[in-house]
């Protein structure tokens, strides 16, 4: 679901008009429903209940204080990736013993903050990485908190940038030397502590059936260390997918009832929580895109519109340094008009931003009702990995983002000023 509909024919977010928040904040401009994101956790919350079930939302699709600090507040945890997104967590007031800290190349520098800040465990994803984890928890006199990320060779469906958990990917650690890697670990690291076990096979998936093959393949692993080693969390990841075409049509539907071969949070919790039960071990989660992706819009303005000999142009001021998911993965962000024009014809065009290159698109050959220079599009769906994989390219200063409550908003982030786009530079 999502909180973006139309309202005397403009388009709100929860109670606030978009066409006045653009025309006071500027553009482009990033706006999240906090409403949605507290519907999304606590349906997955509730969802995961029958578990004992910690939800640690992944840092990495939206990192922004305000957003980690609202999740801090509903008592989530956190998957974090780097010294970064732990630093994230703590200015946003998130407890660092409630972080999983993922990733294959954690520096020493990073793994020797995480063990001052106590986190819950790391996810280690290689042999070597085990052995600097307890070089470094050695050196500081501290028992290091680990699991291992199984790799479980399961094919998750999605695009092959974002599967993670095929042999040929460099993340995890197959799982036929998980349980030699297992005893050596207990027998030769001293200052590790075996704790848990981890996958995370991709994102965006929208069938439940890889993550119960994944989960089928892996639970009897898991049962198998906690008997030996006493391990006591089993991690099964992030991945959730979401709606991305007609979210705004879907989102009048409840979760409960969408199609069913849509993946829902219903039924990727009916068809993994029967099988993770029987284990006995906490279970993580670690959405991302779930949480905040429809929870969040761009709204961008049209610069200027132009038809070229093959096709016409929507030329709008957010490019891929703001929304790169389209040039990346050939993603799918739903656009509509701020303004309802039911009258006006729908016209074919490619809708494309500022920088200077041909993959700077944010949809191709789309059907849009016709916009004109000056108006307002929102670019649907952008909540996740949207503003969170931004950069300054074409020295675009990095757009605002606006937490929408009810029928306040708040700045959460400054839009960029020039000068911030050479702060810290210098010439010699
Ligand atoms: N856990 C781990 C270990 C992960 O690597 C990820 C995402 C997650 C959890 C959260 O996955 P989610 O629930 O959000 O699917 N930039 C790409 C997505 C990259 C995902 C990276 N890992 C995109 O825009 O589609």
């Amino acid at each position: 679901m999502h909180s973006f509909a139309y309202c005397h024919g403009t388009l709100h977010c929860e109670g606030v008009n978009l066409d006045q928040l653009a025309a006071k904040e500027g553009t482009p401009l990033y706006v999240y429903s906090k409403r949605t994101i507290l519907e999304h956790y606590a349906r997955l919350k509730e969802a995961l209940s029958p578990l004992d079930a910690e939800v640690e939302f992944a840092v990495k699709a939206c990192s922004n204080i305000a957003i980690l600090n609202l999740m801090a507040h509903q008592g989530s945890g956190f998957d974090i990736v780097s010294g970064g997104e732990l630093f994230r967590v703590i200015q946003a007031g998130g407890n660092p013993h409630r972080c999983t800290y993922a990733g294959i190349g954690k520096t020493q520098q990073e793994i020797q903050f995480a063990l001052e800040q106590g986190v819950y465990a790391f996810n280690a994803e290689s042999e070597a990485e085990l052995v600097a984890i307890n070089a470094i928890a050695g050196q500081m006199g501290l028992i290091a908190p680990v699991s291992v990320r199984v790799n479980p060779n399961v094919e998750a469906g999605t695009h092959k940038y974002i599967t993670t958990g095929k042999s040929e990917n460099k993340f995890g650690i197959d799982f036929e030397r998980i349980e030699p890697l297992y005893e050596w670990a207990f027998r030769e690291l001293p200052n590790i502590r075996l704790k848990g076990l981890q996958m995370h096979i991709g994102s965006q998936l929208t069938k439940a059936a890889p993550f119960v093959e994944a989960v089928r393949k892996t639970a009897p692993l898991a049962l198998h260390l906690k008997n030996k080693f006493n391990i006591e969390f089993f991690s099964i990841g992030g991945g959730i997918g979401i709606v991305y075409q007609n979210s705004l049509e879907s989102a009048s539907k409840s979760w409960w009832d969408q199609t069913p071969e849509q993946l829902t949070i219903k039924t990727y919790a009916d068809s993994i929580v029967p099988l993770l039960q029987p284990l006995g071990l906490k279970i993580i989660v670690e959405p991302g895109r779930l949480i905040v992706g429809n929870a969040g819009a761009l709204i961008t303005r049209c610069l200027y519109e132009k038809q070229g000999k093959a096709k016409t142009f929507t030329i709008v001021d957010a490019g891929m340094n703001d929304l790169i998911r389209p040039a990346l993965y050939q993603g799918y962000h739903q656009i509509i008009p701020i303004a309802e024009h039911p009258d006006r014809p729908n016209i074919v065009s490619d809708v494309v931003g500022p920088i200077c290159e041909s993959g700077d698109f944010m949809a191709q050959n789309r059907s849009l009702p016709q916009v004109h220079q000056g108006e307002l599009l929102a670019v649907l769906s952008a909540g996740a990995y949207g503003f969170a994989m931004a950069s300054n390219y074409n020295s675009r200063p990095l757009a605002a983002e606006i937490l929408v409550d009810g029928n306040s908003w708040h700045v959460i982030r400054k839009r960029q000023t020039w000068n911030d786009l050479i702060a810290g530079e210098s010439i010699p």
